[in-house]
């Protein structure tokens, strides 16, 4: 998607360079919508990189009139990514530190009251949806995708193939260890915890530790 955007922009670049003395009214509406994306992804850029408790003010003003939803206590530090605003649901008390991108073009990506998702971590529901608990806890770089390339068609790229939805659920009071990758159509139950580095490509059940690649369970929660 964002591939096919970059197209776009580049072909209307061309258009404008090459034909300016005779634009159409198409041409100028297409400009138009072009200068206020551009606009808006400047504005973007600004609020989300504004430091210090300003910054923090700030964003949670322009997040509300962004998002899908947001609660009343977000705390976003800076470099915050966020694509497909009307698709991020945050409930209160949200934590996002700095850098982590949250994404859900033509998806859903909702995070409940209390949970965290730490540096440069990647919650990516696009063309899918992703359903994140409370009082969750997502360390850094952690990846959560929620949908696939295709790739059953040998005969053309997969860049060209689309996406496979899927939904991936994390219940509440999980704590997601550095660098974890949570794969498509996975549900983490509660109070369960991935260990560093774990690829997920299963259901973790309920008070369970798991690790590895793949990860498997490594030992169960007292409860
Ligand atoms: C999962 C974790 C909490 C387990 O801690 P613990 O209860 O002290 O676990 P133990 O040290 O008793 O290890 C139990 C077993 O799991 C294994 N194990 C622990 N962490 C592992 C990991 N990340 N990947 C694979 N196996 C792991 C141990 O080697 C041990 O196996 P063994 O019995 O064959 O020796 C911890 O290892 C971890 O990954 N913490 C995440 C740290 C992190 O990412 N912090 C970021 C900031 S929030």
């Amino acid at each position: 998607m964002i591939l096919g955007v970059q197209r776009e922009e580049m072909r209307l670049l061309a258009e404008v360079g090459h034909s300016s003395k005779k634009m159409n009214p198409r041409t100028i509406g297409r400009v138009f919508v072009g200068a206020v994306r551009e606009a808006d992804a400047w504005g973007s850029f600004f609020v989300t990189h504004v430091p210090g408790r300003i910054g923090i003010f700030g964003r949670r003003l322009y997040f509300r009139a962004k998002l899908g939803h947001l609660g009343p206590r977000l705390y976003s530090e800076v470099g915050v990514d966020i694509r497909g605003w009307a698709g991020v649901k945050l409930d209160a008390s949200v934590f996002l530190f700095r850098g982590c991108m949250l994404s859900a073009e033509a998806g859903k990506c909702s995070i409940g009251d209390g949970s965290a998702v730490g540096r440069h971590a990647i919650i990516d529901g696009s063309g899918g949806e992703i359903q994140i608990g409370r009082n969750v806890m997502i360390a850094g770089n952690v990846v959560v995708r929620a949908s696939n390339h295709r790739f059953a068609d040998s005969g053309r790229p997969m860049q060209l193939q689309g996406h496979e939805p899927g939904r991936i659920i994390i219940e509440d009071d999980v704590w997601i260890g550095a660098n974890a990758t949570i794969v498509a159509n996975v549900t983490i139950r509660e109070h369960s915890i991935v260990a560093a580095g774990a690829v997920v490509t299963h259901d973790v059940e309920p008070w369970s530790v798991v690790g590895g690649v793949p990860a498997r369970i490594l030992k169960r929660r007292p409860h």
